[in-house]
């Protein structure tokens, strides 16, 4: 009896069990999922790899290594795996069905799009998933998977419907087992390496909707596989290496709706345009940039005029032509977005109808002109993103700009708008986030105060305008504008003193109002901003006593500041540029100055500096420009500037941060002196990074040169000129293989002038003109053998060609006499042009070799590209979560 009833029991329990795993769980498949996570626990980088990937991790997102993956995963038979973290269960049957694996480590996607974190690569078993008979999902992405261990089959997988590899670090050619995945839906490679041609037998995976091969290397023409794919809803074939096609091959897909090709060069050849074809599909999604687009015709194709499902639109970057198309959003009413900028449209950009759909238009970069229709903002009522920039548009800007009541990015830019800017458009885009108005003709004083209205203004352009009047110096509404990033309203006709509100303005960006009339004391009493650039006005006074640990770049050169630099003031441990240069400055340079440590360009010129040139400055281990000239500085040259300073290279990233808005960039520009004339091209501020120099002209230093001046290797322009310098020139300087401009002229020197030095190169302007110089002039070899005797004049006891003098001969000269006539230019702007055409002969050279290895590799080239854009991004954070939020919205 009693032995009957143990008996049941254990029936009972047994059923139990049963019971319960089939509810949620099966044995099997809780194991493999265990295996699976062992995996992964296995393919954790370990510290040698975390510490080389450390750069890409932005501080304070930190991924779940250490083994925290998958926490709910867990080996107690008490634990439902169908409840797990990133499984689905079928419900009745209790399998697996959708296996969600993206991204195991929970690194921020936004910060490595795309992933390319090639340290930690791993391989991957497909007999893990060997367990999962009813597996219909499987999403692997964002995980640095370099392959398969095994893919001799997927038999495993025959059930797969939806397969996502994207993101991972694949190469090589894509496996043929993938075909035996017959039920195959959705199928994404997007952002890997794989390469060659794809496998005939994919063509028989009719299943097939979604196929994503963005961003790959594959190659070969692609005409049978779209022919065969007739039930593709979407296909993304961007960034590859495929021949072109005709866009007639999608003549039977009934089921289109999104196509995408973007491409990395405009040699792809796509041709769309077929006179007596109707397409049977409606697309809602057509994306065709930076391609050879109908190479013949340059012609918007004209079946767009029936694809009324049309929602988002960008033929950006294709050379297309003829007059705006007004009939596109007359035919396609439903267009949220249409981005057709970089292209030669041209004429009015003239809408009829209204497009309360239209939530994003971008015609940058094209050739419209003429005044913008008076009712534009009826006709965009619930417009969004408005780029404009960079066409012939004249006239004012229509005051029913004040309707677009959800604006959140305006741009004008360079273009010929004139006139006052209408207030309408403050208080009636309430919402703007971006305004940009630079490099117009626009006039007329601004009203302040609607502006200070804008809650959510971020970025605040209206340089290069003729706009005049005062900044209040109260603001009502102050506190909604706080949180400005970029204001910029340099290189206008304002005067004034600057406000006390700029000082509380921004907590990390730039204020840029250099170039206008700016008077009075600059009136913070601390800095909250990185960039602060007041140069070319009128201020006086003294230098505030800051020490702001934010503030890198910090421009105050063509004022009218006096007395002397305060110490607190260079005890700014982030700043890289101070420009204080053409100021009234006295005294000496503090030692302090030795804080501020990463300090890449120091511009002290044209002051009345004085006192010996201190030696805390050789503690500047960083720096890549310093101008000490025409000043008061007396005494010798620091032999330890020659020990401690590289004047090297550095990474154009390391100044300008950038904010990306749709194809836009905003840059919070760093502007030196010298490359003021060239920056409208951003490009150009590149080639700043690559300026090193020293300048200590104009001063009164005595003593002879040090030896060790000669190992400043990385220097590209030295000028010791016009000063009371005594000895001989340096042999070592021929160790200075980098230099383009060498200017000893005005000194006391004496002795031969080493021959050695026509090992130089690269040197474009040399000159040791006025100085007691003897012997021989350098053979005129090399570069040598461009420069003239105005090189060597002023130097009696000199002989050899260029100069007339013969060496042969001896005669009496007159003794040598010393000019005091000083340039005024500075040093970097007579060599300026000189220096650009060298630079960018070896910067061509370079970009050669750059371009080479990027044509052969797309994948870095890609990924190269998208690494500037990361920087941008991750430097300001914050606002782009809104973007992405909002294009998310504009997108789905
Ligand atoms: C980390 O992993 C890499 C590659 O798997 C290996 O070469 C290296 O020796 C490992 N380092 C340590 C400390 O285990
Ligand atoms: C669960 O499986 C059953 C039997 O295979 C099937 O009929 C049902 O559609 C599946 N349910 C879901 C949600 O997939
Ligand atoms: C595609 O399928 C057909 C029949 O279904 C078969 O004959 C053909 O061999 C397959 N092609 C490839 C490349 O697998
Ligand atoms: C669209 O454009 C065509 C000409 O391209 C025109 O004939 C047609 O009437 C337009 N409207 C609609 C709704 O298709
Ligand atoms: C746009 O206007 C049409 C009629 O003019 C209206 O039916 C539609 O609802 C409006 N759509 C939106 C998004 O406001
Ligand atoms: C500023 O905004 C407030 C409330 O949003 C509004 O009452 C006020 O009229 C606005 N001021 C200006 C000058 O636009
Ligand atoms: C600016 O900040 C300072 C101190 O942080 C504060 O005393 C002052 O009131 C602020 N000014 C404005 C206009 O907010
Ligand atoms: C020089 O710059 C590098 C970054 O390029 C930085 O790591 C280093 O700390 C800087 N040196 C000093 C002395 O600040
Ligand atoms: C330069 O130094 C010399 C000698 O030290 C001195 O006589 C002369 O006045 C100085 N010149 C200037 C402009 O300071």
């Amino acid at each position: 009896m009693g032995r009957s009833l143990v008996k049941w029991l254990l029936w009972g329990l047994i059923v139990l069990v049963h019971l319960h795993g089939h509810r949620g769980c099966f044995e099997e498949e809780r194991m493999g999922l265990l295996e699976i996570k062992e995996e992964f626990v296995r393919s954790t980088p370990n510290e040698t790899i975390q510490e080389s990937i450390k750069y890409l991790i932005p501080s304070g997102v930190y991924p779940l290594f250490g083994g925290h993956i998958l926490p709910s995963w867990v080996d107690d038979h008490k634990s439902e795996c169908c409840e797990w973290e990133r499984v689905t269960c079928n419900s009745t049957t209790g399998h697996v069905t959708h296996l969600s694996l993206h991204n195991i480590w929970e690194f921020d996607v936004y910060f490595y799009y795309p992933f390319d974190f090639e340290d930690m690569v791993w391989f991957l078993n497909v007999s893990l998933f060997e367990s999962f008979k009813e597996l219909r999902s499987l999403d692997l992405s964002f995980n640095a998977i370099g392959g398969w261990i095994e893919h001799k089959d997927f038999a495993s997988l025959r059930s797969l419907e939806v397969l996502n590899l994207g993101d991972n670090n694949f190469n090589g050619s894509l496996p043929k087992c993938l075909c035996g995945l017959k039920k195959l839906e959705e199928l994404d490679l997007g952002w890997n390496s794989f390469e060659g041609t794809l496998p005939s037998c994919l063509y028989n995976l009719t299943s097939l909707q979604q196929l994503d091969l963005n961003g790959n290397q594959f190659r070969g023409n692609i005409s049978s596989l779209i022919v065969d794919l007739t039930s593709l809803k979407y296909i993304d074939l961007s960034y590859n290496l495929f021949e072109g096609l005709s866009f007639s091959l999608f003549a039977n897909h009934s089921k289109l709706e999104s196509f995408q090709f973007r491409c990395d060069n405009k040699k792809v050849e796509i041709e769309m345009e077929n006179s007596d074809w109707v397409p049977l599909f409606k697309l809602e999604s057509l994306v065709i940039s930076n391609c050879s687009l109908n190479k013949q015709s340059h012609q918007l194709m004209t079946f767009l005029s029936h694809q009324h499902s049309l929602r988002k639109l960008d033929l950006s970057h294709n050379g297309l032509k003829g007059p705006f198309p007004d009939w596109l959003f007359r035919n396609n009413t439903r267009i949220k977005s249409a981005t057709l900028n970089h292209n030669s449209f041209t004429g009015h950009f003239h809408l009829s109808l209204c497009l309360n759909s239209t939530y994003v238009i971008d015609v940058s970069n094209n050739q419209l002109n003429g005044k913008l229709q008076q009712n534009i903002g009826e006709i965009l009522p619930n417009i969004r993103y408005l780029q404009l920039s960079d066409n012939s548009f004249t006239g004012s800007l229509p005051s029913s700009f004040g309707n677009m009541s959800l604006l959140d990015t305006l741009d004008v830019s360079l273009n010929n708008f004139s006139g006052e800017v209408p207030k309408d458009l403050f208080v009636g885009c309430s919402m703007l986030s971006i305004l940009v108005l630079s490099n117009n003709y626009f006039d007329g004083h601004l009203d302040w105060v609607p502006i200070s209205n804008l809650t959510r203004l971020y970025i605040f352009k209206i340089n290069h305008n003729q706009f005049s009047g005062a900044m209040p110096n109260e603001l009502p509404n102050f506190v909604n504008i706080a949180r400005l990033f970029i204001l910029d309203v340099s290189n206008n006709k304002m005067s004034g003193r600057i406000p006390t509100w700029i000082c509380n303005l921004t907590d990390f960006g730039g204020i840029l109002m250099q170039n206008n009339n700016f008077e009075g004391q600059i009136p913070c009493e601390t800095t909250t901003f990185e960039l602060l650039d007041l140069s070319h006005n009128l201020l006086d006074g003294s230098l505030p006593l800051w020490s702001s640990t934010r503030l890198k770049h910090l421009h105050l050169e063509e004022n009218n500041f006096s007395g002397s630099i305060p110490e607190p003031f260079l005890n700014m441990s982030e700043l890289r540029t101070l420009d204080i240069s053409d100021n009234k400055l006295s005294g000496s340079i503090p030692s302090a100055i030795s804080k501020a440590s990463n300090l890449r360009i120091l511009l002290l010129g044209g002051n009345q500096l004085s006192g010996n040139i201190s030696t805390q400055l050789c503690q500047l281990t960083n720096i890549t420009l310093m101008d000490l000239s025409r000043n008061l500085f007396f005494g010798t040259i620091p032999r330890c500037f020659g020990h401690t300073l590289s004047f090297g290279i550095f990474d154009a990233q390391y100044w300008a941060s950038g904010f990306r808005s749709g194809d836009s960039v905003y840059y919070l520009d760093v502007e030196i002196n010298f490359v003021t004339k060239y920056r409208l091209s951003s490009y150009k501020d590149d080639i700043l990074t690559y300026m090193s120099g020293l300048d200590l002209s104009c001063n009164n230093l005595t003593g002879e040169i040090p030896l060790e001046l000669g190992q400043l290797q990385g220097i590209h322009a030295l000028n010791l000129s016009h000063n009371q310098l005594t000895g001989s020139i340096p042999k070592s300087f021929s160790d200075l293989t980098k230099v383009e401009s060498l200017d000893l002229s005005h000194n006391r020197l004496s002795g031969e002038i080493p021959p050695q030095l026509i090992e130089l190169t690269f040197l474009e302007v040399f000159s040791v003109a006025y100085n007691n110089l003897s012997g021989r002039t350098p053979d005129m070899k090399a570069q040598f053998g461009t420069f003239d005797a105005s090189s060597y004049d002023g130097n009696p006891f000199l002989c050899g060609l260029p100069l007339e003098k013969n060496c042969t001969r001896r005669d009496d000269s007159p003794t040598p006499m010393h000019s005091s006539e000083v340039s005024d230019e500075k040093w970097y702007k007579v060599d300026q042009t000189v220096f650009f055409t060298s630079f960018l002969v070896t910067y061509i050279m370079f970009c050669v070799g750059v371009i080479t290895v990027l044509y052969i590799n797309t994948q870095w080239r890609l990924r190269c590209y998208n690494l500037v854009e990361d920087c941008m991004y991750s430097c300001y954070f914050s606002i782009s979560i809104t973007l992405r939020k909002f294009s998310a919205y504009l997108y789905n």
